[in-house]
């Protein structure tokens, strides 16, 4: 059976960046209500929404304050239901994202937790007077945090937290930590929401002797958190941020008792260093090293999205090369990554924006596409953390790119400005009035995919005789044959297509196929076997 989720096209938007229906300065309900035509025609099957709880913003949200409610900044509840509503009156589902590894330290359960050690929620946390303990742990958040562990003046005791300091984590050996999240879920279920993002999954529990990640007990809370959906709200789509390699990324599928869907990290930044390398050897190595996944259970590929391209999940010589390649500029590196959108690590060169889109939409999973990619929207560097990639939406060429009608020193952030990058040269209205634009062609692509059954979950096989400048594959199942052709490098290279079959080319239908193609730099071909 194919669920909703494994054929889904999804869309990440920061909803304080997508669109401003009251005139603050930040992104609303209101506002993504008015743009949902947009996200319509584009082909979006869900949206994934970045989290709207009250929060001090120290972690753009990921620092949740209370889990019962939205900011005020976004609107109100019923804004928020009126929102769910309209989205599923036009056929899209939209997830929310559910931080579960922590909260922020003004959350009322560290606020009560700090100030009362024989308080029953100072347990909700984790908290030690020796900070050698699990001393094993990576930090993550590198360039801002020098241990694990933070002091509490207050309490006299240390505190673990596996990302800002800002954010202590949650306590898993306490059953009622357990209660609390499913009862969050349950909150956000009844609103009619399709699943969520769940962040920093991997991070749950801390063992002594052990790197504190992907341990058996947190595949057990998992695994009580998908049996709760099944039962009570059956169709929840439960999506992992699970930041591993693939063979630890497949223990968070279980028996398809766990997650339905996880993000395939480890194919990301092999995608950008095979057109970087002009060899495809990496992303096929990656997928050969991928283990088939349960039935029933599906990949999240992406190009970006709201954090730094994350240089985790690849060799150090690999991650250096990539440095060096894609972030020359010292500002555009952040703890193991890249603060930079997909557009200007392409050079702003049409040619490999399309190739990426198309490797995304024909390879083996379900996409996520980054808001404001699908138009080649340009990044900040001037701005700070993860900031950078997070500007306001550039709908058109009016005041603040139409993001918003607030004076420029009220938005949350400026518009992205200049001649090659601002609103006034890559926009929604531009680009869709104008047939050959980027953002047809992506919309063409997507809408393509969603006529070839095969890509979701069909067999991937490399045309391997093939030149390693060239990627290409077939995919197929029960639907379908379909031949994908892309060409990593400038040269200009011709293929002889397999013999036996007549092909369709999928993108341009009127023209025909013959014995052999031509791709030209950085060119590609969706061929179906008819
Ligand atoms: C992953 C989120 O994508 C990121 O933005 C956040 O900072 C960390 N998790 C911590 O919640």
């Amino acid at each position: 059976m194919t669920n909703w989720y494994t054929k889904a096209i999804f869309y990440e938007l920061y909803p304080r960046a997508f669109a401003d229906g009251n005139g603050d300065g930040w992104g609303d309900f209101i506002g993504l209500r008015q743009r949902l035509d947009y996200l319509e025609w584009l082909g979006v099957d869900c949206i994934w929404m970045t989290p709207v709880y009250p929060s001090p913003l120290r972690d753009d949200g990921y620092d949740v304050s209370s889990y019962y409610g939205i900011d005020p900044k976004y609107g109100l509840m019923e804004d928020f239901k009126l929102t769910v509503d309209e989205i599923h009156r036009r056929g899209m589902k939209i997830i929310m994202d559910l931080v579960v590894n922590h909260t922020s330290d003004l959350h009322p359960w560290f606020v009560e937790a700090r100030r009362s050690k024989d308080s029953p929620l100072r347990d909700y946390y984790v908290w030690t007077h020796d900070p050698e303990k699990y001393k094993e742990t990576r930090i993550i958040f590198l360039d801002t945090e020098e241990s694990n562990w933070a002091y509490d003046e207050l309490s006299g005791e240390y505190y673990w937290h596996r990302f800002y300091s800002s954010q202590p984590d949650l306590n898993y050996d306490n059953p009622k930590v357990h209660e609390e999240m499913l009862n969050i879920l349950d909150f956000w279920l009844k609103f009619g929401i399709d699943g969520f993002r769940v962040d920093a999954v991997p991070y749950l529990y801390e063992r002594e002797g052990t790197n504190c990640e992907n341990l058996p007990e947190t595949h057990d809370f998992i695994r009580k958190m998908r049996q709760f959906v099944d039962e009570n709200y059956p169709g929840t789509l439960l999506l992992a941020e699970a930041n591993q390699w693939p063979q630890d990324l497949l223990p968070y599928f279980g028996n398809n008792d766990e997650f339905h869907v996880a993000f395939h990290f480890p194919l990301m930044p092999r995608l950008y260093m095979a057109l970087a390398k002009g060899d495809r050897t990496d992303v096929v190595n990656i997928l050969a090293d991928t283990p088939p996944i349960p039935d029933g259970c599906q990949w999240a590929t992406f190009l970006r999205n709201h954090d730094e391209l994350t240089l985790e999940m690849v060799t150090e010589e690999e991650r250096q090369f990539m440095w060096d390649y894609y972030a020359p500029d010292m500002r555009q590196r952040l703890n193991l990554g890249i603060r930079r959108r997909l557009a200007p690590l392409m050079d702003n060169d049409r040619r490999k924006i399309e190739l990426m889109h198309s490797l995304l939409l024909t390879l083996p999973g379900a996409p996520v596409l980054y808001y404001g990619d699908e138009i080649g929207m340009g990044d900040n560097i001037a701005l700070e953390d993860r900031n950078g990639v997070r500007t306001p939406m550039q709908w058109n060429d009016s005041i603040n790119g139409g993001f918003s009608v607030a004076p420029l020193e009220n938005l949350y952030a400026p518009p992205v400005s200049g001649p090659d990058y601002g609103y006034g040269t890559v926009n929604v209205l531009v680009q869709e009035i104008t047939p050959n634009s980027l953002l047809h062609r992506v919309r063409q692509m997507i809408h393509a995919r969603k006529e070839l059954d095969m890509l979701p979950r069909g067999a991937l096989q490399w045309l391997d005789h093939l030149p390693n400048t060239l990627l290409c594959f077939w995919r197929e199942d029960e639907n379908g044959k379909f031949l994908a052709l892309h060409n990593l490098v400038e040269t200009e290279q011709t293929i002889e297509l397999p013999t036996g079959y007549h092909f369709i080319n999928v993108l341009d239908e009127d023209s025909a196929v013959g014995e052999s193609i031509t791709l030209g730099a950085y060119g590609f071909y969706w061929l179906l076997v008819s």
